[in-house]
């Protein structure tokens, strides 16, 4: 799909954002595979990884979940066929994919259908996060876990200052918000949880987890909540 398939969406998409997104997953797996190490991802899991782009966590998922199953739900159909080629050539059986978008409700099929359900820099890209959560955490299974990851866009830095990349940083920005998006969503996650779309699925001493921490220059928030029931 060309960058014209997803209108909010402010980065190229198809091969080159397959190429793109490869990078991004080099550089998050050390501490996206720390938090599933510390969440702890059931062999027997089933797993959803929604805006799941190229496929990358989604197949980092599968690895994990190897007795259970992986959907990995795009709008970008050309980066789900790249991913469908990965996961076969990986020898994946457990894994699929699905052209869906997540402000569209879930089927009846998917809905508390899910252990573990994950979300990075997606919500940042949409303009209305709350209705996007509302659909996500409906497909969460009773006891599962919703793990996000999302970006506060101001935690740049650059050493030696150069403007240009400042520009760049205020371009993006812009060019974000001209979408009405939130380039600064990481440390509302929390909060998204907690109130609104969330509260039916935590409204029940809601267990969450949460901490901002530098990566590369820019500020992640991570987020993870289970209904109490979990544990
Ligand atoms: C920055 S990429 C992140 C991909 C993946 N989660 C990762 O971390 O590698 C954002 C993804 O969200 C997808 N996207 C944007 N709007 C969407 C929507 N409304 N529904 C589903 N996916 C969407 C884009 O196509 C893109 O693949």
């Amino acid at each position: 799909m060309d960058q014209g398939g997803i209108p909010t969406y402010v980065i190229r998409g198809g091969a080159p954002g397959r190429e793109r997104l490869r990078a991004l997953a080099r550089l998050m797996a050390p501490t996206t595979d720390a938090l599933f190490d510390r969440i702890g991802i059931a062999a027997d899991a089933r797993c959803l990884d929604v805006g799941c782009g190229g496929g990358d966590v989604t197949v980092a998922l599968a690895r994990r979940a190897r007795d259970g199953r992986v959907l990995g739900t795009d709008l970008d159909d050309t980066q789900l066929d790249l991913a469908r080629g990965e996961a076969a050539t990986a020898g994946l059986a457990n894994v699929a994919y699905r052209v869906s978008d997540v402000m569209t409700p879930p089927s009846r099929d998917d809905l508390g259908a899910y252990d573990v359900v994950y979300v990075r820099f997606l919500l940042t890209h949409l303009p209305d996060p709350d209705g996007a959560l509302a659909n996500i955490t409906a497909q969460l299974a009773s006891g599962g876990v919703l793990i996000l990851e999302d970006i506060d866009f101001r935690g740049h830095f650059c050493d030696p200052d150069v403007p240009s990349f400042w520009k760049m940083v205020d371009w993006y920005t812009r060019a974000v918000q001209a979408r009405g998006c939130d380039p600064n969503i990481g440390p509302r996650l929390p909060g998204m949880l907690r109130r609104g779309a969330c509260t039916t699925w935590f409204e029940r001493s809601p267990r969450s987890r949460a901490r901002i921490c530098g990566t590369h220059g820019r500020r992640l928030t991570r987020t993870t909540s289970r209904p109490s029931a979990s544990r």
